[in-house]
Parts: C-alpha cells; structure tokens; sequence
C-alpha cells in the first residue's frame, strides 16, 4: 500500500485529506504529546481490525480512544464520577488515559472485549485538528510495530508503519516522549494501571489516595493478566538485551565501567557521557532533569538497533515524578533484568 506522509505546513488540503483518511476506515498516524498513534476511526470494527494487523497486536489488547474535549466525554462513557470531569479539567488536553465504563457505541473490537474504555484529550494541535474534521473519536494505540519501543518522531513512525498504513502526519518530534498515564477510575481509591507523561503525585493531588498496580513496578507473573492488558507483555525491547542499574548514579556508572566490554552499548546520565567515550552511547539526559530522560528514553532503545553493540547497559532514575515511567519503560525493556548498586 502506498503510504502519504503529511509535512507541516499543513494546508486546509492536508488537515482535510487527513481527516477523510480517518472518515473513510482507513489508518493515520498521528502525532501527539506523549508518542506518536496509529489512529482509525474508533467506532468502525474494520478500521480496528487492521490498527491490530498494521502492528502486529494481539486482539485482547484494548485501544486508547482520543478525543478533542472533554465535551465528547458522555458520548463514549457512562457512570462518569465527578473525579473524572476534575481531572479532565485540570489535566486535558494532555498525559493522561482515564479507563470508565464505556457507552454501547464503542465497539468490543476497539477495547479488546471489555465493557471499559480508556479515553484521553491529546495536546497537539494537528492531531486536535484532525480528530475534529473527522467529527469521530480517533482510537490510537502507539504507532510501532508491537513489541518494539514507541515512536516519537515521524521517521519512527517511518520505520515501523511505511507501505502498512495510509498516511503519517508528521508534527514534529513529541514533546514529553513517554505515553500518557492511565488511572482507573472504576474501582475505590482509583488505580494507576501505567506511569506515563503525568506524574503520579499530580493526579494524587487531585485523587487523595491512589494505589499503584503491581504490574507497574514488577514483572508480571506467568498466566496473570494485569488491569491495563497490555502491561503484560514484553515491551519496549531493543533488538540487543538490556541491563538496568538502578540505585546512586555514581556507584552505577561504576558498575558499567567494570562490567562493560568493547561490545556493549551504555544509555547513561549525560554526566557520565566522558566515561564511555570508547563505546557507544546514548545521552539519557542530565541526572537530576527527568523530562530530558522520558524524552530521549524510546529514542535511546531504538538507537542501538543498526550498531553492533550486543548488550546495553542502562543507568535508571529514582522514582518521583516522571522517574517512575522512565523507570518502568527501561526494566520492561530490560524484561526486568535489573541491577540495583
Ligand atoms: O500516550 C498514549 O497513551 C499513546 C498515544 C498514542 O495516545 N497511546 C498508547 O496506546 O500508549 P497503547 O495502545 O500503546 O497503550 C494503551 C494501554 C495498553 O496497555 C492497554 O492495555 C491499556 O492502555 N488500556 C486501554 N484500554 C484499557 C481498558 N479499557 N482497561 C484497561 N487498560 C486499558
Ligand atoms: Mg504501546
């Protein structure tokens, strides 16, 4: 299939072209804040049917639905708490996925069997734009090949999706680089089933009390299904294998130093950059600014795939704030093989 890519700038062709591949059933990839989506039209079974062919998915893995404003909220879900409305003012458009029971016009097909949805307001204004001339919700898993680590620019997009789907908007390279936050607003205290763009502290503001789905900090175990499905397979990965030191982050580079051969690869700290000069590497971002680290994190797992490095090392932030998606997604890369120092 010929696959179009839209350029900025976007001319009122583009933005409607765009939006009739949508309309039409077909598959977009849209840019957003958090990583790039693989967008259909969320109401159509068909339209996805092949997002889960186009990327390789498995069937029972449900599909965020993207929405322009909050307005749009009580046509795809019902029994909606007043927490729900609270946070979608404070937090939309941005990071943030709320899982709610969903309206009959969602299709089993778009939330993997379940009588759920999750549902977010993206901040970026092509996608906004798009999802608006479509006048449908727009579900959109992240736009890579299932398995892989998930795009944050179009030429990842590229890379994964080009001669599969119909077209890619390219909006330039996301802004906060890890996928959005998913609470569960379901249950009583509200469950974090993911770490994402949204620190968790934030939604604990307006929450009180949230409890931290096991799947977020551990392996999860053979046969268990976790709440969010897709946090149960094995993620993220790179094609070489992945070592996670986690702890201080002097003792950690120490570690490397001593552990690392001609063949490894280091993602680390932009402090410890100088100490690996004769290896290859990938800038995390200086050690204390975690937006630097979720937004170079998928581009640091992807940029080892065409060296010949055979194993990565990668140093781990703490957990605050967006260190506890950082984290997630590298020891899920890693399938939970992690050093702590
Ligand atoms: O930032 C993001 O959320 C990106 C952009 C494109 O919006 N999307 C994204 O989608 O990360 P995806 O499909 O890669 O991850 C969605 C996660 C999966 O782990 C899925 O299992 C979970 O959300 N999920 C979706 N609907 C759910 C539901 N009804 N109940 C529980 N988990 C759900
Ligand atoms: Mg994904």
């Amino acid at each position: 299939m010929d696959t179009k890519l839209f350029s900025p700038p976007f001319s009122e062709e583009q933005f409607e072209e765009a939006a009739a591949i949508i309309r039409q059933g077909g598959l977009l990839g849209i840019p957003t804040e958090t990583v790039y989506g693989l967008g259909a039209d969320a109401l159509n079974e068909d339209a996805c049917r092949r997002i889960y062919e186009a990327k390789g998915r498995p069937q029972d893995n449900p599909l965020i639905i993207h929405i322009p404003d909050m307005s749009w909220l009580p046509r795809y879900c019902r029994d909606i708490p007043p927490a729900a409305y609270a946070l979608a003012r404070r937090f939309w458009p941005g990071p943030l996925t709320m899982i709610l029971p969903k309206q009959d016009c969602v299709p089993m097909r778009t939330t993997g069997g379940l009588d759920t949805v999750g549902i977010r307001c993206p901040d970026h204004p092509v996608t906004l734009q798009i999802i608006r001339r479509a006048g449908v919700p727009v579900a959109a898993p992240s736009g890579n090949t299932s398995g892989r680590p998930s795009p944050t620019t179009a030429q990842h997009m590229v890379e994964d999706m080009w001669g599969k789907i119909d077209g890619i908007a390219d909006g330039g390279a996301c802004g906060v680089g890890v996928e959005s936050t998913i609470i569960d607003l379901t249950c009583t205290p509200p469950r974090l089933l993911r770490p994402g763009g949204l620190p968790l502290e934030d939604l604990q503001q307006v929450l009180g009390e949230v409890v931290v789905d096991e799947a977020v900090t551990a392996e999860p175990e053979e046969g268990v299904k976790p709440k969010a499905p897709g946090m149960a397979y094995r993620h993220y990965a790179p094609k070489a294998p992945v070592t996670v030191i986690s702890g201080d982050a002097d003792a950690g580079a120490r570690y490397i130093l001593e552990h690392c051969d001609s063949t490894s690869g280091v993602i680390c700290f932009h402090e410890y950059l100088p100490l690996f000069s004769n290896l290859v590497t990938y800038d995390l971002g200086h050690k204390d600014n975690k937006a630097e680290q979720a937004h170079a994190v998928f581009d640091a797992l992807r940029a080892f795939d065409g060296t010949d490095v055979t194993h990565i090392f990668a140093q781990c932030p703490d957990s605050s704030g967006l260190g506890l998606a950082v984290e997630n997604r590298l020891k899920k890369a890693s399938g939970f093989h992690v050093i702590h120092v």
